[in-house]
């Protein structure tokens, strides 16, 4: 008895010993203890890489950035500041293109209508630094948008504020 009791009682103090050696030897070593580890602690890369699809989202996401940019783009034309709106339109063409990265199929009319169409022209008349052709530029930009909803099937889009702001000169 007594010598069964000191085998399991040391069995104990070995067992305690290595516990504490694992714990102190690994401290940060067990990412899934913590609960804002949310990429390590999927089980694998597959599990990961869906995670951050959905984080990443679609082309919403983008389309609100490039929202926000073509406001951005009336404001810096109204404040006559023409490299900022060229700054933005440029960074307006880099959001789609990472866009539709995500979701391909919108891909064929953003090139058509947006990529190989508007895009150019519309960066030349701000670069431009003339008003007018500026002016022109950001009636051209918004029309694309525009023609892109609709070719989308997103027409309601187009029914906001932001496209029905118009050049100074129109008001
Ligand atoms: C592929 C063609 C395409 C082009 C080019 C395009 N859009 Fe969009 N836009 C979409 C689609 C599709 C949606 C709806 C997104 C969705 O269904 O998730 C959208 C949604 C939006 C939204 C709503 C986003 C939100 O969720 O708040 C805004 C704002 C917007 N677009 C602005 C613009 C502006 C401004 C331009 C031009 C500089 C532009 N878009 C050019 C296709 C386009």
């Amino acid at each position: 008895m007594a010598s069964r009791f000191s085998r399991a009682t040391a069995f104990g103090f070995v067992a305690a010993a290595l516990l504490s050696v694992a714990v102190v030897a690994e401290p940060g070593d067990a990412p899934d203890r913590k609960p804002d580890d949310w990429l390590l602690n999927a089980p694998d890369d597959a599990a990961r890489f869906k995670l951050l699809q959905r984080y990443l989202r679609g082309f919403d996401q983008p389309m609100w950035e490039v929202g926000e940019r073509f406001e951005s783009i009336y404001d810096a034309l109204t404040d006559e500041n023409y490299e900022l709106a060229a700054y933005h339109w440029e960074k307006i063409r880099t959001t789609i293109v990472n866009g539709y990265l995500k979701r391909p199929k919108r891909q064929a009319n953003a090139d058509a209508l947006f990529v190989n169409g508007a895009y150019q022209p519309v960066l030349d008349g701000f670069r431009s630094k003339d008003r007018d052709k500026a002016w022109d530029a950001f009636e051209l930009a918004r029309n694309t948008c525009q023609s892109c909803h609709e070719a989308e099937k997103v027409g309601f889009i187009n029914n906001q504020p932001l496209f029905r702001k118009a050049p100074p000169q129109q008001k």
